[in-house]
């Protein structure tokens, strides 16, 4: 996103599309989300890795045909998203399906579907799995998700990897999930999938990990067992502030050392955050400005529940003026209108004077922006727009008061 002195996102003005579309606005860059998925592909080049695009970070339709088309697969966790995904256009055999809570009624529908595979995370979704699959006379593609008890030093919320957490199984567990699965006529084992957690930035709890699947593969060919695919999740961290992105050269080049004994297990990731964060922009008008003895706020028109990460997860967001006027910065926290004190998007920035009426930007919210936006407060959802060039086309409309109520009876 260029950064000149009036904001743009490719060749249309921030101002341009506030005035267009209204706020609050999510706008993403086609250019931007092609940019992050064509340097992902060619970190990984080297060993053929197949990347799953983790819908639940930006599920758009236009966001998810985009990816789909430059040859991603998607990584998903309801059916809601199974169906997003093959609407978008991923083929079916691109697509794994994760999560801890799979309803009978999702795993029936990914088996008629015909998923890649079902990432498994615990004994009685593996016997759950295997009584769908009898019942329908398919067999289930089963990858054991296995729970390496690795800290990825990310926000607690957000780190999945570690004993602790309800996410995957134990390496003795995982064992003995795979010596089942593949004793069972109705299941057919695939692979091994972790999932460390979001945001890292540091390669080295990949390393690990990669240690404790190549080992578990090893134990596994012993046992006549044999896997196809190594799946280490997503987790690829981006630069909010002060962090930096994730090496994810260094990140390819690591596990693909670790598979080297391996040829033919086919490496897949499943990242979200890395390929959608930058290329969205949350739009926001200032309502009104006010200040108190300790204070000074800017209240804006989008809220926590339009960006939720800062109010869970302190999440820090660049916030800037689509067009900054002239004159001394203040120090200012810029809020919204729900009846919270955690709803603000930005604490104690430094912003150049700002007016009722002005729009500004909060940068970097592509990825679990709106996908994580709800009606708190009855406020209908933001529309969201996908910038190419100097064009701009609505990909969702904003909802309406009468959407808020739209399903009561
Ligand atoms: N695969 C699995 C199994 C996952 O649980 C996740 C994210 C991903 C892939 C994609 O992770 P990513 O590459 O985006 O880091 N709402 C939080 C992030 C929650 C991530 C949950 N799982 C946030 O706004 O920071």
């Amino acid at each position: 996103m260029a950064m000149t002195k009036r904001l743009m996102i490719e060749g249309v003005s921030a101002e341009a599309l506030a005035r267009r579309f209204g706020t609050p606005l999510y706008a993403y860059s086609k250019a931007a989300l092609l940019d992050r998925f064509g340097r992902l592909r060619k970190a990984f080049r080297a060993r053929p890795t197949l990347i799953c695009y983790a819908l639940k970070a930006n599920s758009n339709r236009a966001v998810c045909r985009l990816f789909a088309r430059a040859g991603a697969g998607a990584d998903i966790v309801s059916g809601g998203e199974l169906e997003r995904a093959l609407a978008a256009g991923f083929p079916s055999g691109r697509i794994v399906f994760s999560g801890v809570g799979k309803t009978v009624q999702e795993l029936e529908l990914a088996l008629r579907r015909g998923v890649l595979t079902l990432n498994v995370e615990s004994p009685e979704e593996l016997a759950a799995l295997a009584a769908v699959a009898r019942r329908l006379k398919r067999p289930a593609p089963v990858s054991i998700r296995l729970n390496p008890d690795i800290d990825p030093k990310t926000h607690p919320h957000i780190t999945t990897g570690r004993a602790e957490n309800k996410f995957g199984v134990e390496r003795g567990e995982a064992l003995r999930l795979f010596r089942r699965a593949a004793a069972d006529r109705w299941l057919r084992v695939k692979g091994i999938q972790c999932h460390l957690g979001s945001q890292i930035t540091d390669t080295r709890p990949y390393a690990l990990a990669a240690k404790t699947v190549t080992g578990l593969i090893s134990q596994l060919a012993k046992e006549g067992i044999s896997v196809e695919l190594a799946d280490f999740g997503g987790g690829l961290g981006v630069a909010y502030q002060g962090d930096r992105e994730h090496p994810v050269e260094k990140l390819a080049a690591t596990l693909a050392a670790a598979l080297r004994p391996w040829p033919r297990v086919r490496l897949l990731m499943e990242p979200g955050r890395y390929l959608v964060a930058d290329a969205g922009l949350l739009l926001t008008r200032v309502l009104y400005r006010k200040s108190t003895s300790r204070r000074r706020f800017l209240i804006v028109d989008a809220a926590m529940n339009d960006l939720g990460r800062p109010a869970l997860y302190g999440a820090w967001h660049p916030i800037v003026p689509a067009r900054p006027r002239r004159g001394t910065p203040a120090t200012v926290d810029v809020v919204g209108p729900i009846c919270e004190s955690g709803d603000f998007l930005g604490r104690a920035r430094r912003l150049p004077p700002c007016e009722a009426g002005d729009v500004l930007a909060v940068l970097k919210a592509g990825a679990y922006g709106f996908s994580m936006s709800s009606q708190y407060n009855s406020r209908p959802r933001a529309a969201e727009v996908l910038v190419n060039g100097t064009k701009a086309r609505l990909v969702r409309r904003r909802e309406s008061l009468a959407d808020l109520v739209s399903h009561e009876l």
